[in-house]
């Protein structure tokens, strides 16, 4: 069932857990998390960054998103991920997309006050979500890097004033998590979050998620993360086993052989993510 992002993040705040918003990019990725979902009755977020728009098609993801959210009971919400630009953030909301994500992170505060605040009035107009981002978090995802020396940690003032001035539906924050694959453990910062939290009460969005220990991403949702991205665990799941099947049928030449495991090991991955994230039959 298609719903906003709002529907599904509000229910989470007042509930305690967290959602999952996993990335896809063709077809196998929609089908691996919309049945993990449901089997686990869980409500989901099907997020799509730029640079899957612009290797699958506006058009083929919002079909695939939205085929896949009506084939289901549990709350689906289709979701751009790091949006970065106005006209962007339109298009998708005119192709569909029931929750965006304007990232002004990049920015000074009253730069991305302002661009954020241009979303949030137009997206509201017509019942779309919008999560923006403050605070600069480490990593590539896609077409966007930030060096791990440009990270900067979210301020809970500026969070507070951030959120009373733009309305924004959801905050992504910077908090120790980076985007890709860690390099060491990371170390979050749990009173930053529950300080955030205190200032804004809004739901709370933890990026870089893939890599967290299980008992790091456990506190954080108990401080107030309400939606947790997973695109690297992902990719990894999917890659790895292709490379397994080939590896033991090099004779292969029919993909379904090869995407089809690669489905299963993805979906089995992003159930266990649901339940790590305290989503398990809460649709
Ligand atoms: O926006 C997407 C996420 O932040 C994905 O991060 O690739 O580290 O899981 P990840
Ligand atoms: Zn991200």
């Amino acid at each position: 069932m298609l719903v906003t992002g709002k529907e599904i993040l509000d229910h989470a705040n007042k509930h305690n857990y967290a959602v999952g918003a996993f990335n896809v990019n063709n077809m196998e990725i929609v089908q691996a998390i919309i049945e993990a979902a449901e089997e686990m009755n869980a409500p989901v977020i099907l997020q799509a960054s730029q640079g899957a728009i612009k290797y699958a098609g506006i058009e083929y993801i919002t079909a695939l998103a939205r085929v896949a959210a009506s084939k289901v009971k549990v709350p689906v919400a289709i979701h751009l991920d790091h949006g970065t630009d106005f006209e962007q953030v339109m298009l998708c909301i005119r192709h569909g997309f029931t929750s965006v994500m304007i990232d002004g992170s990049r920015y000074e505060l009253n730069k991305n006050i302002e661009i954020t605040k241009k979303v949030v009035e137009v997206a509201h107009a017509v019942g779309v979500s919008v999560e923006a981002e403050l605070g600069k978090i480490g990593g590539t995802e896609d077409d966007i890097s930030v060096d791990e020396r440009e990270a900067t940690f979210t301020d809970p003032e500026e969070a507070k004033i951030f959120v009373d001035e733009t309305k924004v539906d959801s905050l992504a924050i910077a908090v120790g998590t980076a985007h890709g694959v860690y390099k060491g453990e990371p170390k979050l910062d749990f009173d930053r979050i529950k300080a955030i939290k205190e200032k804004v009460g809004i739901p709370l969005v933890l990026h870089g998620s893939s890599g967290v220990p299980a008992d790091a991403i456990e506190r954080a949702v108990s401080l107030g993360i309400n939606k947790i991205n997973i695109d690297t665990d992902l990719r990894i799941a999917f890659t790895q086993a292709m490379k397994d099947y080939h590896r033991e049928h090099p004779d292969n030449i029919d993909p379904r052989k090869v995407l089809g495991p690669a489905r299963e090991a993805m979906k089995e991955v992003i159930k266990e993510k649901i339940a790590l994230f305290g989503s398990a039959g809460r649709a």
